[in-house]
């Protein structure tokens, strides 16, 4: 008895539990018949293998694939997302009730999928009875006009994005018509389609839109549906960027009346309409972008007056000469008192403008850069602007400064940029008082003197002092106590030593320095920067161009774990590369060159800087072998050891390496066999190899020229020691943009297969044994610059090789050229070097000679 009752209690959970199995009840697993009908989609979707995680196997749940979003409690499907599988592929047709079985489905993502439609008789409208659907996306497809009629069944639909298709609107009008049936449609987003201004009309019934997206269209000319606009009662936000849209006006005076409009975007049209009458009933437009229109001249804002919730206003790129002064009719401006930015950058405004815009008394953002701004800035000017917060003034002509004794009244100032002007003499002492600064470019000015109105600038973050002639000293004393700034840059000015000579403990932790090409006044070295001494956090540094003596400051690399770039390039920094003994795994880029480092590139260098991609160490005196390890480096990419004292042999697998783009061991004392390892080149573009001993005969065998090879673009190989013919392979270096083999001993003719060469802009030959005639080529090549001196060329000058419009440099001297100077020469329009010397030549036409000297 009690036996039996243990056992139809046992039976009892068995039965419960695959009940509670069976009906898909809280348990985290997807849903039997949904993962079955995900597998039938995944073929279709499935181009880039990108859905390996759709698994057969049927443990695995469906829930948890890429692209699929579950509800929590029910596990059913709300959200598949299936976007960029078939890209740029050739269109192909949907079975859209591969869908139907996701009941629940809310949002469809089909984006970048070269869908063109969808096979007969099973269109979207299908997908009516997914009564939850809100989002379909379906922009970047090749859907044309005859899909809309099926969409407009979906009328649960809130989002809905056709961007980037073949849609026209002339075709079917009335299908776009039927989108008023989408009753609950907030956004549409048409834009990157050919639609033309009726659509406007067409769509006018989807009164629920908030938001509409019509950039880059064929809207044109002038825009009369504004009845159709008005009827889109609920519209918030609405971009007609990028069309060709004149004006939106109509003669019968309606006029444009969307009460809830908040942003328009009106730029990369052709607007003229300087009064922006037609805005005067936008009473809610929070932002206005009208730049790059064709707004000039005078610019009349009264009829903006009525925009008295606009926040934002950019009219960057126009023609704009002046602003309609506020003295005119300063009672209405002021009620533009809400305006927080404005854009005016890259107008034709001239200093005038500051006393139009006294209105603005809410400005925070305020940019007038690539203007006509001249002469003195009155700082008398910015006094209404009590808000400003960002000011930008640069690419301007401005001199020097007008300052009151009020000073520069701009205690909220936070962005100041007044780089690219003509500014001169000291900075102005009233920076003092702008407390609040986290960011000033002055660079690109002729500012001298020094830097102590910088000195209290306590929020300051980023500086810019770059190509000026300030004295920076040594100690960076003013900028030391500055103990927010991160990003310092004062390239191209004067370093100078300071009478007394202290050095304080810097309150700041720079991320960037770059103070190149500051020569001192007289001779210093690395550790006299005392300040330097004491960051840690340092990402960038360039240091460049100082003629800094000493030894290499290992304890910058030691002190600052972070670094990233470290550029001390021609300095006269001295003795041995010596590097920290701990691994960096942060160096990226090292650039050393042009100094005078002598010794052995140390063995080191592979395990401290393991994740190096660019290493510079030219113009020093380093001997001794390449490190063979450094072709092991994951990440090296740029590699330049020019202008060395290194011998031996290249390590054949550096060539090879497949990150390596660009190689220069020019002017070193290398020999060895190289040829075998540029053929098995695996990515490398520019490979410059001249100036050595190289030796080897090039392989005239046919080389299956790998994909590997073509990424050639520049080689350089003069001056070594390599022979043999000029392979035919060449021909196939599609990329090849320059090829310098001169000074070797190259013998044999010019094969024909230099005729492909259609990207070759420089050629040069010369100084080898290379005979036969120049090649004849049946189409010419675009090639600027041909140097073939001092081979055994003969037979006539042929020029069928080149075109005539791109041929600047041609030099032929000491050849056994024969037969006359082809007239033709005369129509070559860019020829402006002819070098023929030592040849058999005869002159026919002595003027042809003449004309060249002339160039
Ligand atoms: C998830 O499913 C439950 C039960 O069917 C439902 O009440 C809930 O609204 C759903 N949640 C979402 C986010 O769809
Ligand atoms: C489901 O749960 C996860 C994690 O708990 C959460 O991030 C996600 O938003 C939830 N999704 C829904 C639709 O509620
Ligand atoms: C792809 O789909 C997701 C939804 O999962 C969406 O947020 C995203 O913007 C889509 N587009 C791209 C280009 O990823
Ligand atoms: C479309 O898909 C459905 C569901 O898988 C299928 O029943 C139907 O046969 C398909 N239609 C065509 C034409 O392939
Ligand atoms: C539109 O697309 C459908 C389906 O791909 C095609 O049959 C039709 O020819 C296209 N129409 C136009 C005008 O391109
Ligand atoms: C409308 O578009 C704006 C800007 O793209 C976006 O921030 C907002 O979320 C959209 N509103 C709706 C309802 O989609
Ligand atoms: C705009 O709405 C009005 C009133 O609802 C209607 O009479 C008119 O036909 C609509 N106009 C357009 C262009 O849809
Ligand atoms: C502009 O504002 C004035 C005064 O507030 C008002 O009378 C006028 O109707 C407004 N214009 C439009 C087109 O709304
Ligand atoms: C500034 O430009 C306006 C309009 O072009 C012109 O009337 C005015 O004379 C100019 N002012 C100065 C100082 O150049
Ligand atoms: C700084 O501001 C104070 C108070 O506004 C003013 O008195 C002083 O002259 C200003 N200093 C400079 C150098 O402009
Ligand atoms: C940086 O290195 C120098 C020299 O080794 C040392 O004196 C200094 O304390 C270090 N500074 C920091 C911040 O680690
Ligand atoms: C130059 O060409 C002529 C005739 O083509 C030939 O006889 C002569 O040997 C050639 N001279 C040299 C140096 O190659």
């Amino acid at each position: 008895m009690v036996m039996e009752f243990k056992w139809l209690w046992f039976l009892r959970i068995v039965v419960l539990s695959v009940l509670l199995v069976w009906e898909g009840a809280p348990t985290d697993a997807c849903l039997e018949h949904e993962r079955i009908a995900l597998l039938q989609l995944k073929p279709f979707f499935n181009h880039y293998n990108e859905l390996v995680d759709w698994d057969e196997v049927t443990s695995s749940d469906c829930c948890q694939w890429k692209g699929i979003e579950c509800n929590n409690t029910s596990s059913r499907l709300i959200g598949l997302s299936l976007n960029s599988t078939r890209y740029g592929d050739e269109g192909w047709y949907l079975n859209v009730s591969l869908f139907l079985p996701f009941v629940e489905l809310k949002s469809l993502y089909l984006q970048g999928n070269a869908i063109a439609g969808c096979i007969e008789n099973e269109g979207f409208a299908k997908l009516s009875v997914l009564s939850n659907l809100e989002v379909l996306e379906l922009s970047e497809n090749q859907l044309n006009d005859s899909i809309i009629l099926s969409l407009s069944e979906l009328s649960s639909l809130r989002y809905l994005s056709l961007a980037f298709n073949q849609l026209e609107g002339l075709s079917r009008p009335n299908d776009f018509q039927q989108l008023s049936r989408l009753v609950n449609l907030e956004t549409l987003y048409l834009s990157w389609n050919s639609l033309t201004n009726d659509i406007l009309f067409h769509i006018s019934g989807i009164s629920s839109l908030k938001n509409l997206s019509l950039r880059s269209n064929l809207l044109a000319g002038k825009l009369l549906h504004i009845q159709g606009l008005n009827n889109l009662t609920n519209l918030i936000y609405l971009d007609l960027n990028s069309n060709k849209i004149e004006s939106i006006s109509n003669q019968d005076g309606t006029q444009l009346r969307l009460t809830k409009l908040e942003q328009l975007d009106l730029s990369g049209n052709l607007f003229r309409d300087n009064t922006f009458s037609f805005l005067e009933g936008l009473p809610s437009l929070k932002s206005l972008d009208m730049s790059t229109n064709d707004l000039h001249g005078s610019l009349d804002i009264k009829k903006m007056s009525n925009l008295t919730s606009l926040k934002k206003l950019n009219l960057n790129f126009n023609q704009i000469e002046s602003l309609q002064s506020s003295k005119d009719d300063g009672t209405k401006l002021q009620k533009l008192t809400q305006l927080e930015e404005l854009n005016l950058n890259g107008n034709l405004l001239n200093n005038s403008v500051f006393a139009s815009l006294h209105g603005f008394s809410n400005l925070k953002s305020l940019d007038i850069s690539h203007n006509q701004l001249q002469g003195s800035l009155d700082m008398k000017d910015f006094d209404a602007f009590t808000s400003l917060r960002e000011l930008y003034i640069s690419n301007n002509q401005l001199k020097d400064f007008v300052i009151q004794k009020g000073g520069c009244d701009l205690k909220n100032l936070e962005v100041w940029d007044l780089s690219w002007n003509a500014f001169e003499g000291m900075l102005p002492h009233c920076l003092v008082n702008l407390t609040s600064l986290r960011e000033l470019d002055v660079s690109n000015n002729q500012f001298s003197g020094n830097l102590n109105p910088l000195a209290n600038l306590a929020s300051l973050e980023y500086l810019s002092l770059s190509k000026n002639h300030f004295q920076i000293p040594v100690s960076f004393t003013p900028l030391v106590d500055l103990p927010n700034l991160k990003f310092l840059y004062g390239d191209e000015n004067k370093m100078v030593m300071e009478p007394s000579f202290h050095t304080s403990i810097p309150k700041f932790q720079l991320k960037v320095i770059s103070v190149s090409k500051c020569i001192p006044s007289q001779k210093l070295s690395f550790e006299h920067l005392t300040f330097l001494h004491h960051q840690y956090d340092l990402k960038f540094v360039d240091l460049s161009g100082n003629n800094f003596s000493g030894t290499v400051p290992i304890w910058l690399l030691e002190n600052n774990t972070n670094l990233e770039h470290l550029i001390l390039r021609s300095n006269a920094l001295s003795g041995p590369l010596s590097l920290p003994s701990a691994s960096s795994f942060n160096v990226s880029s090292m650039d050393m060159s042009d100094n005078k480092l002598q010794g052995q590139i140390p063995l080191n260098i592979c395990s401290t800087f393991l994740h190096l991609s660019r290493l510079f160490l030219s113009k020093n005196a380093m001997e001794g072998n390449i490190p063979s390890c450094l072709s092991g480096m994951k990440n090296l990419s740029v590699l330049d050891l020019s202008n060395n004292q290194l011998s031996g042999s290249v390590p054949e697998e550096l060539i090879m390496k497949s990150s390596m783009r660009i190689m220069r061991l020019s002017n070193n004392n290398l020999r060895g066999n190289v040829v075998h390892a540029i053929l098995k080149v695996n990515g490398l573009k520019n490979l410059y190899l001249d100036g050595n001993n190289f030796s080897g005969e090039m392989t005239t065998t046919d080389v299956s020229t790998s994909e590997f090879l073509t990424s050639l673009a520049d080689i350089d190989l003069s001056n070594n020691k390599l022979y043999g013919k000029l392979p035919r392979w060449i021909g196939n270096l599609s990329s090849l943009g320059r090829l310098a083999l001169s000074n070797n001993s190259f013998e044999g003719s010019i094969p024909m297969e230099f005729c492909n060469l259609n990207s070759l802009e420089f050629l040069e030959l010369s100084q080898n044994n290379l005979s036969g005639s120049l090649p004849s080529c049946s189409s010419p090549l675009n090639i600027q610059h041909v140097h073939l001196h001092e081979n055994r060329l003969s037979g006539p000058l042929s020029l069928d090789f080149c075109n005539s419009d791109s041929l600047v440099t041609l030099d032929l001297r000491g050849n056994n050229l024969t037969g006359s100077i082809p007239k033709s020469i005369s129509a070559f329009s860019s020829l402006s070097v002819l070098l023929l010397k030592a040849n058999h030549l005869q002159e026919q036409d002595s003027r042809t000679r003449d004309t060249f000297r002339r160039r």
